[in-house]
């Protein structure tokens, strides 16, 4: 299969081929250039459906109208899904909730895009808390979460045409100020992957001039596995503003966290000390640390096992 190496219909309009398009359908210059700034990020063929679309319900093209065919048609748009915010509990790491509680007003209020927070990396074994810290971010600046599905959208983009990298990033910039998550980058950044077709390079280069030339509202969060086998460009100065170690936790930090968890059970306080010893020395740690990491996902299942035991027990001792 020959894959395109890049398809320039996929490409956000330059402004003035925007103008030029939209006063061929319109054409007064004023009002186009009105109707193509409201088309900003769009494709012309996107541009066309969205004024075809107004057309069709309005009667009209106004540019009010436009912003109103572009947001119900962001519902429908494959790529990009709202995540719910809810968790029942998330213990940040204390450097994620300092830059939370620091930011969050330079993000929603700030007007020198110089001083907006742009994004972080979140870095570490999987089961540490990466995707619900993005939770966590968004829900502490109440904002709407979105992932964007880049490996899905690297598949479509092979072979149709339809959902690309810079469409969906470019639809988010109509939904500021929220969070974008890019989860687990290095599935399909990763330096060793090999992959000759120059797809994936091509959304690289789109999700790099994004990051860097965005002036929107949305803040970034990519995590990953292994930042290792990230191209360096991806977290460089300038397109984040820091990258965050999840660690897991040590033998004795899992103890209050495995001791909070089990508050938010009935059946919690019934626990002993030695008990909780014996299960966290039971939990599998994170593999090659020495002195041993735990992950808060593995944690979290033992603690679950460890609550419907506690749980029966409560109910066979009614039962007596
Ligand atoms: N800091 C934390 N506080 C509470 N629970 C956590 C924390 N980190 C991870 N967990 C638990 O582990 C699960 C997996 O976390 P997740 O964020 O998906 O990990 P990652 O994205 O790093 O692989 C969560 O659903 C939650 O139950
Ligand atoms: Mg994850």
């Amino acid at each position: 299969m020959v894959e395109p190496l890049f398809d320039a219909g996929e490409v956000p309009t330059p402004k003035k081929m925007m103008l030029k398009f939209v006063n061929s359908v319109v054409d007064n210059l004023p009002k186009s250039a009105a109707l193509s700034r409201g088309l900003g990020g769009c494709t012309l063929k996107e541009a066309s459906d969205y004024m075809r679309l107004t057309m069709a319900r309005d009667n009209s093209l106004t540019v009010q109208g436009i912003g109103e065919t572009r947001r119900s048609s962001f519902q429908g748009s494959s790529g990009l899904t709202q995540v719910d915010l809810r968790q029942d509990f998330y213990d940040p790491p204390e450097y994620l909730s300092t830059f939370a509680h620091a930011e969050k007003g330079f993000f929603l209020e700030g007007k020198d895009h110089r001083l907006i927070p742009r994004g972080l990396l979140f870095d570490g074994p999987p089961g540490t808390g990466k995707t619900a810290g993005a939770r966590y971010l968004a829900e502490q600046w109440g904002i709407p979460l979105y992932r964007v599905d880049i490996a899905g959208t690297k598949n479509k983009y092979v072979g149709q045409s339809e959902a690309n990298m810079l469409t969906n990033l470019a639809r988010l910039d109509h939904e500021e100020p929220c969070v974008a998550l890019l989860d687990e980058v290095e599935k399909v950044f990763s330096t060793s992957q090999g992959d000759s077709s120059g797809t994936t390079s091509s959304m690289l280069s789109q999700l790099l001039w994004w990051l860097a030339e965005r002036r929107s509202k949305v803040f970034v969060v990519m995590t990953t596995n292994n930042a290792q086998a990230l191209p360096k460009e991806l977290y460089r100065e300038g397109r984040i503003d820091a990258s965050m170690w999840f660690g897991g936790l040590t033998g004795e930090e899992a103890l209050p966290f495995v001791q909070a968890i089990l508050k938010t059970f009935s059946v919690g306080k019934k626990a002993k000390l030695t008990q909780l010893a014996d299960m966290i020395q039971k939990t599998p740690a994170i593999a090659g640390t020495q002195p041993m990491r735990y992950s808060q996902a593995a944690l979290t299942k033992a603690t679950y096992a460890f609550v419907k035991g506690l749980t029966k027990q409560a109910l066979s001792e009614q039962d007596v």
